[in-house]
Formats: structure tokens, sequence, C-alpha cells
């Protein structure tokens, strides 16, 4: 070892005992050892920090009361940073909206919906779901807010697919569709088909998983078993067995492929959660932690001007300067924003596409789904243009209830952004029906719909990027004194923790410059 390592290493112990993780880590970041990542080791800046360098906490601007503007704004407070949180509507949250009885949802040059759902009914319109490795259940916890399961995959929610007649349980598709995956395998493997791959102490092994994986009988032969599921149920008598079990053939046109490997995903393996209540209990305790009086909404951001020694940002009620400012923007809203940003980075912020998603809240009056159909959650597949139908994680076995009836996107999502809502109703209760029955449509009591497309100020559900490359590293750096955050930075786009994620990573380099340059 070196002398300089050692001395370089005794400099940052000192550091941490002395300035506390957040010196440590930005005297890191100035020896150049900082890590990349900044979920798994995020230490947020704090007020100590400061001592050792006779710096002060920096004057900060924030564009957009999202998720990534609002966790930038709670981060820096941490450390006494005077944050000003400008948000174009009239709400904090951004894309994070849960709609109740009362709010009112306009759209770009179309109407504006009201919703008139009973108390307690909510529709989280844009995010839904979190992973249990995400960093938003940190924030849930840290900020105080209870979460509970979310139901994403529920064996007793439908298949159905267009040509159908009626819809098949989740739980039969993967029976079948296991099953004869499994005998087939098994044949070969019995047949000596795969003799040149599988070891002879190997397919005993794998014998022995396909019987339990496809529920084979002792001639490796697949048939009907409880496992598809019962007809009546066991309870004092044995109960009737679902069947009779289709045709190898017919049960490839389930079509299980499509889905069946989605709750087998990092990202939408269960468990999942949401906070009790709706999703947008974390922007509120966020706005809550960062202050009323610092976030101005209604406030649309109409210039942006990076100074020699700090920025400006115009916006509809007059005009701010600040030393720092991070724009949280979607980046095709931000690019559209006149300033003195390079070529460079408004080419780099039109690099990322805005896509399509959409959804409708449906309430009914009874909770059949429960009732009649016997779901208690999860989501019913289709290759229909809703996609999907969520049934709701909260409230079971109560009165009235939200389903939500289409999530859906790119073209599905246009076509239905291209209606009018009672049209968009309209067309999702008649493909519901197909899976449902009449009280699909009977038991309806309220609706609304959204088109992210058509959302003022977001004008999309989420970016792609043609690919991880030059745009995407340049937006991770500071342009002057303009940072970005969001998370179409990051590799998690459509999900909070991206946001998080990015605001941790924005706050750290920032605080770091701050602790070197004031
Ligand atoms: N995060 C989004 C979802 O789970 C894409 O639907």
């Amino acid at each position: 070892m070196s002398e300089g390592t050692i001395s370089r290493r005794a400099l940052l112990v000192g550091l941490g005992v002395a300035g506390g993780a957040g010196a440590m880590y930005a005297a890191m970041g100035a020896l150049g050892l900082a890590p990349d990542r900044h979920t798994d080791d995020y230490a947020p800046p704090q007020r100590s920090d400061f001592a050792l360098k006779g710096r002060a906490a920096a004057k900060v601007v924030i564009l957009g009361a999202g998720v990534a503007g609002l966790a930038t704004a709670y981060e820096l407070g941490k450390a006494g940073y005077d944050c000003t949180v400008l948000e174009a509507r009239d709400r904090v949250g951004g894309r994070n909206f849960t709609i109740r009885g009362g709010d009112r949802v306009p759209e770009l040059d179309g109407e504006t919906q009201e919703a008139r759902f009973g108390d307690g009914v909510y529709f989280n319109a844009g995010p839904g779901r979190i992973a249990q490795w995400m960093v938003t259940l940190d924030y849930c916890r840290e900020l105080g807010i209870p979460v509970e399961v979310f139901v994403n995959d529920n064996p007793n929610a439908y298949l159905f697919n267009r040509g159908m007649t009626t819809p098949v349980r989740f739980r039969q598709a993967r029976a079948d569709t296991y099953g004869y995956v499994s005998e087939l395998l098994a044949k070969a493997t019995n047949a000596g088909a795969l003799d040149r791959t599988v070891t002879r102490s190997d397919r005993e092994v794998l014998l022995d998983f396909l019987s339990a994986f496809g529920a084979l009988g002792d001639d490796d032969v697949y048939r009907a078993s409880e496992r598809r599921g019962y007809q009546t149920n066991p309870g004092v008598d044995a109960g009737t067995l679902l069947g009779p079990v289709p045709s190898f053939s017919e049960t490839l046109r389930y079509g299980l492929g499509r889905t069946v490997a989605f709750p087998f995903g990092y990202e939408q393996a269960m468990p999942m959660f949401q906070p009790v209540g709706g999703m947008d209990a974390i922007v509120n305790k966020l706005a809550d932690a960062v202050g009323s009086d610092r976030i101005q909404v209604s406030t649309r951001v109409t210039k942006i001007t990076n100074l020699p020694d700090g920025v400006e940002v115009v916006h509809s009620g007059g005009s701010i300067k600040a030393d720092y400012c991070v724009a949280a923007l979607p980046p095709h809203i931000l690019a559209r924003i006149p300033g003195n940003l390079s070529p460079q980075v408004v080419g780099a912020l039109q690099s990322p596409k805005p896509l399509s998603a959409g959804k409708i809240g449906l309430e009914y009056r009874r909770r059949w789904w429960e009732t009649d159909d016997r779901i208690f959650g999860g989501i019913t597949e289709t290759n229909l243009d809703i996609t999907h139908i969520w049934y709701p994680s909260y409230g079971f076995n109560g009165t009235r209830g939200l389903v939500v009836g289409y999530y859906n996107l790119a073209a599905a999502a246009d076509s239905y952004a291209a209606m009018k809502h009672v049209d968009r109703r309209s067309r999702a209760i008649e493909q519901g029906v197909h899976i449902h029955g009449d009280k699909y449509r009977t038991e309806l009591l309220n609706s609304v719909s959204i088109a992210w497309r058509r959302q003022p100020h977001i004008e999309g559900a989420w970016v792609e990027w043609p690919s991880y490359g030059a745009a995407f590293k340049l937006l991770q750096e500071p342009a002057g004194r303009v940072y970005f955050a969001g998370d179409w930075l990051t590799h998690l786009i459509a999900w909070q923790a991206g946001a998080f994620d990015s605001a941790r990573k924005v706050v750290t380099q920032l605080h770091q410059r701050v602790l070197k340059e004031g």
C-alpha cells in the first residue's frame, strides 16, 4: 500500500468522524472515489457538513413538484438549503396522481372531467405499485406512510383473448400450459432425445422437476388436478374438479406466452406494495416536509438562464434568482423552455421520446369481482385494447369499489386518448362485458379516465431513450448551474424509484459542489 493511499484513507476516516457521512462522501467525490450508485449507499446532506468547510447551504430553485423535484427539495432541506419549488400544475405530484371524488381532471385540447367517486374510493391514475426492493418503500418508512400489499398476481384473475367465448382463470391456463410443456419435455427425455445434453443422473432430477412442475401422473401424462381449480369447491364433500382439460393445441391458444413471465420479472414480482389510502400519500408527505411556503403551484417556467454566479428562472408569476437550479420536468417539456442551455443539451433533452399510457377508473356500487368472481385484487390480462383490468387491493369485502377498466400503452392508449370520456367508458365497458357479463355495465356508478399524453405540463406517461448513450450521459452532468433529475435519467423509467434515485444523485452532486465551490 502506498503512502498516498494510506494518507487518503486516513483523511477520509478523519472526515467521517468530524464531519459526518456527508462530508466524507463529499470528500470522496472530490478525490474521485464516490460510487456511481446512489440508492444503496446514499448519505443525505446534513447541516454539519458545512462546519468543516466554512461553506453555507445554497439557494436552489427546483422546477417541477413531481416525485423527483419534491425528493430533491426534501433531501437538500435536510442540510438547510434554501429551496423553492415551481410547479406548473395546480397540485403537487406530477404523474403521482390519485383521483378522488371532487377532483377535476383537465386535458389538453379537451374536456375537464370531474370525479364523483364515493368517500374512501380512490383511483391511482399514475403509479400504482411498488416492488419490495425499491427505494420508494424506504421513503414511505421515513415519511411515516403505512403501506399494504398490492396484489399484482392473482391466479383467480382471468385471461381473456379475442376469439375466446369465456375467460379462463390464470390458475387453469398456467396448470394446462405447464402441464403439457412438462409432459412433452418428459417424453422427449424418456425417449432419449436429450441424451446428448442431459446426463443420466441429471435426467432423474429433470424428470422429478417436470413431474412436480406440470403435476404429471406416474406415467408422465398431464391430466386434470386440483391445480386447475374446481367447478364446485371442496368442503364437506370433495368438490368437483374443473374439466375437461383442453387439448394441447387449444391450450396453446390461451396465448399465455404473452403474460406468463410477467410475475417473474424483477420489477413486477410479488409481493408488491401500495401506500394505504392512495399513492399520493408519498408526494403529500414530501410536500409537507418541504413546506408549502417553499412550493409555488400554478407557476409555469418560461425562461431558464445560466448566469456566471447563479441561475435566473422567469415564470408566470415573476422571476427568481438562485445559486443553482434542478430541472425535474419531463425532458420534452424542458426542451421547449427558452433560455441559454446549449444546443447540445437541448438536443439531448429532445432525444427521449414520450410514450402514451391511459387508464380508466370504474367505480361500482358493489364488489361483484369479489362476491361473484372470487377475485380479491390482481389483474386480468387480455389482448383486447383495454389490455388489463386491475381489481382493487384495498377495501376488500366492503361495499363500493373501483376497478381499473383499462391500463393500456402505445397505439391502444392513443386510440382512447383521441375519444371523449363517455366514449372511452363505453368502449372499456363493452370489452369488460365479454369477460364479466352485464354487471360490468349495470353496476357502474362513476368513472374517470386519464390519457397521459393529454395531461397539461406532462404530455406523456414516461419516455423511451433511443439508447442509453451520449445524450443520456450528458444530462447526468449539470449544464452550468442547471442540474437535471427525473425517472427519465435512470434505468428505472416509469417507476417512482427512478425519480428518487435520480434526485439522490443530483443532491449528492450538487452538495459536493457547494462544499467545494460554495
Ligand atoms: N411502472 C409501470 C407499471 O408498473 C410501468 O405499470
